[in-house]
């Protein structure tokens, strides 16, 4: 098949392009940079066209050429508290710029890639200490501007599902951790990435409180197998949205303790209490992944030990 992917030089962009390429399937990259650092390995096997997703005609172009059967959408803003016009522009007008362009060159599917931060602040009964799984179908309140553009993206997706031919469908991801978010993110968002990769290169690092939180956590590399198995599905999609989750909530401490187990001599410390990403709203939350698993037979092929072998054995090749 023939996949066109917004993002595809990003992190998980990145790993979605080879994950694609990987089952045998031709992937062309809608990128506003050139920057292919994170796909040197596969650069050489993709089409990459630099453009914006937000001027609606040059990508309507660009589709209608390059004619994909199904667009994977990942190009995103994440920086929306500092520039929510900015956020808004590329997370909401961007995405229905590819429905429209998938509408205007015959599209069969666009997958887009949302995230955990549509629904509530996990309180309650969904947050410390019993993290019930939060699904689908429960309440969608982003507080954060990142989330509000998530969950509006998801309303223009869900109405060009209605209202055209094209199937639209959302995948709300966990936590994700894995090799690239250091290279293109900085912050507390990276601290189950940062766990991981400077003990592994030799740095120290500290998490200075959150040892008892927990939060769902899911490796790139499921991320991108996720993404791959609903694009290439052979049915529609039966529902407009699907949890994509780690399929349990891990404390900081076990991660922790389980890099322990990889590196021994890491230099890493975790400070007790909760709230590790010092967030202004909690949202480590437990997703329920039961829809992806009934649907698509779906489920996570990376724990925790697994993947943070497979995380070390990347970066250790990286640096020698
Ligand atoms: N924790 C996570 O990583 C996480 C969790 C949930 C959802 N997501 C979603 O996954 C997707 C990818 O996230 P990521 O972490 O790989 O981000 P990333 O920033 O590494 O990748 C996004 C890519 O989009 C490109 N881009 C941005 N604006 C563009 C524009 N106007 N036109 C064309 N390209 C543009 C960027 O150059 C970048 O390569 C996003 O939609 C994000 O919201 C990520």
């Amino acid at each position: 098949m023939r996949l066109m992917v917004t993002g595809g030089l990003g992190v998980n962009g990145s790993w979605v392009v080879r994950e694609l390429l990987g089952r045998g399937h031709e992937v062309a990259i809608v990128e506003n940079r050139a920057d292919t650092s994170l796909i040197e390995d596969v650069a050489e096997k993709v089409e990459l066209v630099v453009g914006d997703i937000c001027d609606g005609e040059e990508l309507t172009r660009a589709v209608s050429r390059l004619r994909p059967e199904c667009i994977i959408h990942l190009a995103a803003f994440v920086d929306c508290e500092s520039n929510p016009g900015t956020a808004i522009s590329v997370n909401v007008g961007g995405t229905a710029a590819v429905c429209a362009a998938a509408v205007a060159a015959g599209v069969r599917r666009v997958v887009y890639t949302s995230s955990k931060a549509v629904y509530a602040p996990a309180t309650g009964k969904h947050g410390f200490p019993a993290y019930e799984p939060i699904s689908e179908d429960d309440d969608l309140r982003p507080v954060g501007m990142y989330g509000i553009t998530k969950a509006a993206a998801e309303n223009v997706m869900e109405w060009y599902g209605r209202n055209s031919a094209v199937e639209c469908v959302s995948l709300r991801f966990a936590t994700v951790f894995g090799p690239g978010r250091l290279q293109r993110h900085s912050g507390p968002i990276n601290t189950y990435s940062s766990m991981i990769e400077l003990p592994a290169s030799g740095r120290a690092f500290t998490v200075e409180q959150g040892g008892d939180e927990r939060d769902d956590i899911i490796y790139v590399l499921d991320v991108a197998d996720a993404v791959a198995c609903v694009a290439l599905a052979p049915e529609p999609p039966r529902h407009h949205a699907y949890n994509v989750a780690g399929g349990r909530a891990v404390s900081v401490r076990d991660f922790a303790d389980a890099i322990r187990r990889v590196i021994p001599e890491a230099a890493l410390e975790v400070g007790p209490g909760l709230n590790p990403m010092k967030m202004e709203a909690s949202y480590y939350m437990a997703l329920d992944g039961t829809r992806m698993e009934e649907e698509f037979g779906w489920r996570p092929r990376y724990d925790v030990d697994r993947a943070i072998r497979h995380y070390c054995e990347l970066v250790k090749s990286r640096l020698s």
